[in-house]
């Protein structure tokens, strides 16, 4: 079977390794160039789908390349700590923290080389041509037709494959509110091993988180809560990197504590990159021999922290369902038995609670304060060794029943893929 995969993101690589596992053939061509695919901030990678880096073999580089974060401290804008969680316990910073970049980057290396993995960077699928019983035939960027036995959109949120393919009303999004910036800057002084979060009234988050490299990671939050100010956001998030960047200095001017610095790095950030909060969904995951897979498919958004794990497993069951399939057989039966596998786990992943993330963005001085009580009380309750016995929490526990394919290694016999 040959597969053409779109999108080389954290989805595209992990189906990739799998497929040319079970003797496919791959195609994975990516829209940007290869560096460019391999940027992106903290994410964590967790319950099975560690165990599947684990598989692959991949698990050493994971935690060599990890982002030496100790822990996160919400900060008041003199900088001081009101609230610690250190990662040895309750903790939004998790054991296995990694760049999104370098985790992209370990998935392309451990691909790159095999015989039947070719991959096409700055080559985007820009039609599809035909959709029916015998093949899938797809327009690129470069000029190129290619007929395969199936399409992958694997490109994303704002996926183009799927827009090709998938009638619009399949596809919804539910809008959780929030826009993200995100970019690089220069440490300093106060910086140091945590993660430090500051809120700003009203409705603004900024946090710096430290990688492996010496710089710094930012990410400044907005949550609109007037129409006009959701207007003001849409209309900038849809115009580009120098609009974003203009309404992001503009917003966060005046929101204190080391703000003001960070906004100065951003005309310099090699990889400024702005997201709306939104989470998408699909009713149906394939539509004849196309299939979508990771964020195109079932975007949770950053507030699950779920979105590589997700795309992991989801990687794995796909490529272990076609594994199945006799030789010709059309991949329907296992573009369902995926869909039917997996779409539970997703659901579960999704769900989010209707006030998050309002609430971490409060308005008033009132509600700031709430937030900053309950923090700190929290803070202290797990950090008593009573409560901590009692919740331990196992990275590595076991999240998402994988269902076994023959196909691929256990963690006893993992290798990275050979040529
Ligand atoms: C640049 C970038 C930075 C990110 N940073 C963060 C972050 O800091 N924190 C976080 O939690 N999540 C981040 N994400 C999202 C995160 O990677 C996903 O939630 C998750 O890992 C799912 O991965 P995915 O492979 O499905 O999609 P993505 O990681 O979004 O990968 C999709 C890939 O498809 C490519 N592509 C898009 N359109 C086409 C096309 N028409 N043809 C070919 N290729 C195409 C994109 O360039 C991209 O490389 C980022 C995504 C991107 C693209
Ligand atoms: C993985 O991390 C996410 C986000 O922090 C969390 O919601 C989930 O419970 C974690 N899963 C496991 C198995 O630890
Ligand atoms: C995390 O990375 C640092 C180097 O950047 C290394 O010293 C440390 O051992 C790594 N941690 C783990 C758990 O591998």
């Amino acid at each position: 079977m040959r597969v053409l995969i779109s999108g080389a993101g954290i989805a595209g690589p992990t189906l990739a390794w799998h497929l040319a596992k079970a003797g496919m053939q791959v195609t994975v061509v990516e829209k940007r160039t290869r560096s460019q695919a391999q940027t992106g901030q903290n994410i964590d990678v967790n319950g099975t789908a560690l165990r599947v880096l684990k598989e692959m073999g991949l698990f050493a580089e994971l935690r060599r390349l990890n982002t030496t974060e100790r822990g996160t401290h919400f900060v008041d804008r003199h900088g001081t700590p009101y609230a610690a969680f250190p990662v040895e316990g309750i903790s939004m910073t998790s054991e296995h923290e990694i760049l999104r970049g370098d985790l992209a980057q370990i998935l392309m290396d451990s691909t790159m080389q095999h015989e039947r993995i070719e991959y096409l960077f700055e080559t985007a699928v820009q039609d599809v041509l035909a959709n029916d019983e015998q093949a899938v035939e797809v327009q690129l960027s470069n000029g190129d037709t290619r007929r395969v036995e199936l399409l992958v959109a694997a490109d994303g949120q704002w996926s183009r494959t799927r827009r090709a393919v998938f009638p619009a009303d399949a596809v919804s999004t539910n809008d959780k509110g929030a826009f993200f910036a995100y970019w690089t800057a220069p440490r300093s002084a106060s910086d140091d091993e945590w993660w430090r979060i500051f809120t700003a009234l009203p409705n603004r988050v900024a946090m710096v988180r430290p990688d492996p490299y010496g710089t710094l990671r930012v990410c400044l939050s907005f949550f609109p809560r007037t129409d006009a100010q959701r207007a003001e956001w849409q209309t900038a998030s849809r115009a580009g990197p120098e609009a974003q960047q203009e309404l992001v200095r503009r917003q966060f001017a005046d929101a204190g504590w080391e703000v003001p610095r960070l906004l100065d790095t951003i005309k310099d950030a090699p990889d400024f990159y702005m997201q709306k909060c939104e989470q998408i969904k699909l009713r149906h995951w394939s539509v004849g021999r196309v299939v979508a897979l990771g964020d195109a498919a079932y975007a949770p958004t950053p507030l699950t922290g779920m979105g590589a794990p997700l795309s992991i497993l989801g990687a794995r069951v796909l490529a272990g369902e076609l594994s199945k399939l006799a030789p010709d057989e059309h991949p329907a039966r296992a573009l369902e038995a995926y869909e039917q596998v997996y779409r539970p786990f997703v659901e579960e992943t999704q769900a989010l609670p209707s006030f998050v993330p309002g609430i971490v963005h409060p308005q008033s001085a009132w509600r700031l304060w709430l937030l900053q009580t309950a923090l700190s009380i929290g803070a202290r309750i797990v950090s008593l060794s009573f409560v901590k016995s009692r919740v331990n929490r196992d990275p590595e526990v076991e999240d998402f029943k994988l269902p076994e394919y023959d196909a691929f290694p256990r963690v006893a016999d993992a290798s990275p893929v050979k040529a």
